[in-house]
């Protein structure tokens, strides 16, 4: 695993808009795997702001959400895919026809989502390069915990501590879905890369556990141990809680000396 203390959220939405350029810039119809929530949304800005200045271009790129919410339209704003259009598909010059959400409108039957989107991401290619945040209580996309590590793309129902610090989004509480439908933690696993964002010290736990802890159901996000190619991006807020903290800064120091040497593998 590699783990990037950065100074600030700010410095980790730079790395991360970053690498997703220089990922770009070797394959610009990369297939990426992107998330929702408050943490990835700087990053997205910054996205849009390499865009205007000619910095990147996803006109070949595809996307897969990790998530959706049962029962609301892909227009309704509350939705993630109201969410993708606002913060990012809105600004950029990215083929609306290629980004894919795991859509679970009223009338369909949830049951018949999972199984279409592995085939949509398998017909694709699979993911190059899957962001990822962590709920403060581990979970990555709506992998809640106790789900299964072999999990595929499916229906979960949230936790109270999910519906409850997803709530802010809801203008009235009757109207937020109990139930999504989620990448399974199999499913991201098979992504060839994983980045996942981590900012303040509400995340400090969930960190420490996904770093450090032992691979857990209850903690879904340590399950990323177990995956060749994992990039944790954090600020010092959510490192607070690493143990071998001075350990991770020299294991960077030492790859930035490799890199300058012999350049990115
Ligand atoms: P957040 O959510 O970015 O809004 O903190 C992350 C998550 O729940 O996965």
């Amino acid at each position: 695993m590699e783990i990037v203390i950065l100074e600030n959220s700010d410095a980790v939405a730079i790395e991360g808009a970053a690498r997703i350029r220089r990922l770009l810039e070797d394959k610009p119809d990369a297939v990426l795997g992107l998330a929702t929530g408050s943490t990835p949304l700087a990053m997205y800005r910054r996205l849009v702001a390499d865009f205007r200045q000619g910095l990147v271009s996803f006109t070949g790129v595809t996307t897969f959400n990790l998530d959706e919410y049962v029962g609301l339209r892909a227009d309704d704003p509350q939705s993630y895919s109201g969410y993708m259009s606002r913060e990012l598909f809105d600004h950029i010059d990215i083929d609306r026809g290629r980004t894919h959400l795991p859509l679970c409108e009223p009338g369909t039957d949830p049951a018949t989502v999972g199984p279409c989107y592995e085939e949509s991401i398998r017909e694709a290619g699979g993911i190059d390069l899957q962001v990822l945040g962590v709920g403060q209580n581990g979970h990555i996309g709506f992998n809640e915990p106790a789900s299964s590590l072999g999990s595929r793309t499916r229906v979960k129902t949230l936790t109270p501590e999910t519906l409850h610090s997803n709530s802010r989004y809801f203008d009235d509480p009757a109207e937020q879905p109990e139930l999504a439908v989620t990448m399974g933690i199999a499913t991201i696993r098979s992504a060839s890369r994983v980045m996942l964002l981590a900012t303040g010290s509400r995340k400090a736990a969930a960190v420490r556990q996904l770093v450090e802890g032992p691979v857990s159901a209850m903690w879904p996000a340590t399950a990323l141990q177990l995956h060749e190619r994992v990039a944790v991006l954090i600020d010092n807020e959510a490192a607070a809680g690493l143990e071998r903290r001075d350990y991770y800064d020299w294991v960077n120091r030492k790859q930035r000396q490799l890199l300058l040497r012999y350049g990115e593998s």
